[in-house]
């Protein structure tokens, strides 16, 4: 496939000096992935910067594999490509390397054993119609000696 041409934004952004802080802010579609693969390529390529040093992260599943995508396209082996992870899966990368017992969850899993935990603690009568609702969204809870975090993606579920 031809080379895109990019416009005088990306070529800003690829061309930035690395030492410095960058916040790209466009909207959909407008070549966001695109320039951040060839950002990660020029950081590699024209700036030496070991590709462990390099971390991209994205909120979804999807987004990763589709970054990932680019970036190997970008950078071609054996040139290393630095890893590309979902803020939880690196969040719980992290957890796991520290020693933590820990597992992403579903949301309605987690609804699940919250509801499990404190009907167990006596705090929650199973059936209980005045009870409903009192189970909000956890962003995250520790049962069972697990520390569980809630992703808003239902595919991590078990990863
Ligand atoms: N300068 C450019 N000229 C032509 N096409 C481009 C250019 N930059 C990106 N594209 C193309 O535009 C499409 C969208 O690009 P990209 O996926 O990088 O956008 P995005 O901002 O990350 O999108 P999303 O918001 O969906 O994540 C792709 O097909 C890409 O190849
Ligand atoms: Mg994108």
């Amino acid at each position: 496939m031809a080379p895109i041409a990019l416009d005088q934004f990306q070529q800003c952004v690829v061309g930035f000096p690395p030492e410095r802080s960058l916040v790209v802010s466009a909207c959909a579609g407008s070549g966001k992935s695109t320039t951040l693969a060839l950002r990660t390529k020029a950081l590699v390529g024209r700036w030496a910067v070991p590709a462990d040093r390099i971390l991209v992260l994205t909120f979804s599943t999807r987004s990763r594999a589709d970054l990932t995508s680019k970036i190997s396209e970008a950078i071609v082996p054996p040139a290393p490509t630095p890893t590309v992870a979902t803020y939880h899966a690196h969040a719980l990368s992290i957890l796991r390397a520290s020693g933590m017992r820990a597992s992403i969850i579903a949301r309605r899993d987690a609804y699940k054993l919250m509801k499990e935990l404190l009907t167990s603690l006596g705090l929650l009568n199973d059936g209980d119609k005045s009870a409903r609702g009192t189970v909000s969204a956890p962003r995250g809870c520790c049962a069972r000696g697990v520390w569980c975090m809630c992703d808003p993606n239902p595919d991590v579920a078990g990863r």
